[in-house]
């Protein structure tokens, strides 16, 4: 579900690796979602239709708007699917930076699993640019992608996937259930001041933990 950056780059990656994929809009004949479809022999259509089409759905939606597309996809048509769940939360309306539209105690990775009780929510990959998404060897050496969310099992058909998409042992970091989507949307400030100082959004942090 999504037809930008972010949506277009997971969706030609995850074609890439195997899958069948059908982009998801608001509406069926979105010009971005068809241009990508014909370019890589994959489907596109409304929010439902991708995630009626879907045995596992991406939401790769403006966060201030993702609660809404997930409603048009369909809580009937996510339910007992596994829902990666990309978006940030950032508030662009008051201009740069941008604020997070939901923090401290609560989550948009949460605000989902509560509003679609019977979806596998898993919170990835929101901390680092699209690109390095899926290409992980943009970045030098061990860095961390960090998951949350309340199925285990579901955490695991996700970390499958990345490892399709080149990520290496090791490099996933489960933060435990859906609640530490928290810290992980509330790091887009930090990870903004790192992109200004670094003069580049291909970046990342590495985890390391000590031998005990
Ligand atoms: N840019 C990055 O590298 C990056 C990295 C990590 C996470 N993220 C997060 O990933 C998500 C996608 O980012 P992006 O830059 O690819 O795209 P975006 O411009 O943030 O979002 C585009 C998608 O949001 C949908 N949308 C916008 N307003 C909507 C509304 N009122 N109701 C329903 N749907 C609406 C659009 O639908 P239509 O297709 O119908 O227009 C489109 O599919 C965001 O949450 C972003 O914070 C981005």
């Amino acid at each position: 579900l999504g037809t930008g950056g972010v949506g277009q780059t997971l969706a030609t990656k995850i074609v890439g690796v195997g899958h069948e994929v059908c982009m998801g809009a608001r509406d069926a004949s979105n010009e971005k979602a068809a241009e990508w479809a014909s370019a890589n022999g994959a489907g596109h259509g409304t929010f439902a239709d991708a995630a009626g089409f879907g045995e596992a759905i991406v939401n790769a939606t403006a966060g201030t708007a993702s609660l809404e597309a997930l409603e048009a996809a369909g809580a009937e048509r996510l339910a007992g699917k596994v829902v990666i769940d990309v978006a940030n939360p950032l508030d662009f309306s008051g201009g740069m930076p941008p604020r997070l539209s939901v923090c401290n105690d609560d989550s948009l990775a949460e605000q989902i699993q509560r509003a679609f009780p019977d979806a596998r929510v898993v919170k990835a990959l929101n901390t680092m640019t699209a690109s390095l998404m899926v290409d992980p060897g943009l970045v030098p050496g061990e860095h961390t992608v960090f998951v949350a969310g309340d199925d285990d099992a579901a955490k695991q058909e996700v970390w499958e996937l990345l490892k399709s998409f080149g990520w290496p042992d090791g490099s996933m970091l489960d933060l435990g259930g859906i609640q530490a989507a928290r810290g992980m949307e509330m790091y887009l400030p930090l990870w903004l001041s790192m992109f200004g100082a670094a003069g580049t959004p291909v970046l990342n942090v590495a985890v390391h933990v000590a031998e005990s």
